[in-house]
């Protein structure tokens, strides 16, 4: 049997990238968002139907998902879109997933009162199925098989990809915070620059800089262990840059100037291309350490950030519709799929132990 499902916010830069991919791989989206001129034109094009929403209205969206039995949330930054779409899945009994990379979002998605209201309802809430976090979660969850007695976790990733314009505007909204990791189980902010260390991602030692990716939140469900930090390369005099910025947190914040910087991003950032997404592979690194103080590393390199990002999404969607039988709840990727779900993706490698 056939089942309906949707993209919603598909008109942009990776909504847009996963319907096409989906179109390629035989797949039939309904295609979802707020505006018509953008949505219809796109749908004739790929000759799917087009739905437009605002999420503003509870009952519109619960009307629009009546017979859709999974959503793909692309509408970032998702601290703004993400609660409105859980609402209407869980009201209409539709599958959630989302490429959010936000702290904030996944603590939301993990929240005990809806992990038990999507447990009753059977419905799956799974943040994250993106770049952020799959690679990095699937990492997680082989460090903690391979270290069962793990107690510190330590996740990052490298990439030259190019920045698409949702993320551009993502990374405006969470200006005003600093970074933040997980200290004996719970979320710590600490001032951005502040933590550096040598790592070596995969393409031999770098210096890196601890940011607040969305690992710290989500790998605590998927392993259990208490202390959690994440790493991206970052060189001296851009961790001194980081540290300058922490100071200017307060005018960073500041509505104006946050509706500034998203209008500039709109005028001047399309997203990497085909060619450089091709070219761009990325690499993820996770160590693992326990009270005794053993350390295992686990390295893999993966496709490009955004091409992955499609791929995961599609991939966690496609195993979701196939399944009649699915335990409802909040999950993560690798929570559902298991650790070696990012190598059956396209562009993976293996993992590398050490
Ligand atoms: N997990 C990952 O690794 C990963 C990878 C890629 C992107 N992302 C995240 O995904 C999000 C989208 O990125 P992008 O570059 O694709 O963004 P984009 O090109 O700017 O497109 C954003 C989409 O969201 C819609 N939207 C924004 N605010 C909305 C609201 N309040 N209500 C309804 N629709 C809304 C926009 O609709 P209009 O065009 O009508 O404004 C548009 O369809 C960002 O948060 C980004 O950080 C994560």
């Amino acid at each position: 049997m056939s089942r309906n499902w949707m993209i919603y916010g598909a008109n942009g830069y990776t909504g847009e990238l996963i319907a096409r991919k989906a179109v390629q791989i035989g797949m039939i989206p309904v295609l979802a968002g707020r505006s018509f001129d953008k949505i219809k034109p796109l749908a004739n094009e790929l000759a799917l139907e087009a739905r437009i929403f605002s999420l503003e209205d509870s009952n519109e969206v619960k009307k629009n998902l009546g017979d859709i039995d999974l959503v793909i949330h692309c509408a970032g930054p998702f601290s703004i879109t993400s609660a409105q779409m859980i609402e209407g899945c869980l009201a209409a009994g539709t599958h959630y997933l989302d490429i959010t990379g936000e702290a904030e979002v996944f603590e939301h998605t993990h929240s005990s009162e809806l992990a038990g209201r999507a447990e009753r309802a059977r419905v799956v809430l799974c943040s994250g199925v993106g770049f952020d976090v799959i690679p990095t979660d699937c990492t997680a969850l082989k460090l903690k098989e391979m270290m069962p007695d793990a107690t510190h976790l330590s996740l990052g990733f490298q990439s030259d990809s190019g920045v698409s314009p949702g993320t551009y505007k993502t990374m405006i909204q969470g200006l005003a915070t600093g970074s933040l990791e997980r200290l004996e189980g719970r979320l710590t902010p600490f001032p951005l620059g502040t933590k550096h260390r040598k790592i070596d991602f995969g393409k031999g030692p770098q210096t890196a800089m601890a940011i607040p990716w969305g690992d710290v939140s989500t790998a605590f469900y998927t392993t259990g262990i208490p202390n959690i930090n994440t790493w991206i390369p970052m060189s001296a005099i851009m961790i001194r840059g980081a540290r300058i910025m922490q100071l200017l947190r307060p005018l960073l914040g500041n509505t104006a100037i946050q509706g500034l910087l998203k209008k500039m991003v709109e005028k001047k950032i399309s997203g990497p291309d085909e060619l450089s997404r091709g070219r761009t592979p990325a690499y993820i690194w996770g160590e693992a350490r326990n009270e005794k103080g053993d350390i295992l590393t686990a390295r893999i390199q993966t496709a490009n950030v955004y091409s992955l990002t499609a791929d995961g999404a599609l991939a966690v969607a496609k195993r979701l519709l196939d399944q009649s039988n699915i335990d409802g709840g909040s999950w993560t990727p690798a929570g559902l799929f298991g650790a070696d779900f990012i190598e059956e993706l396209p562009g993976s490698g293996k993992f590398e132990l050490s």
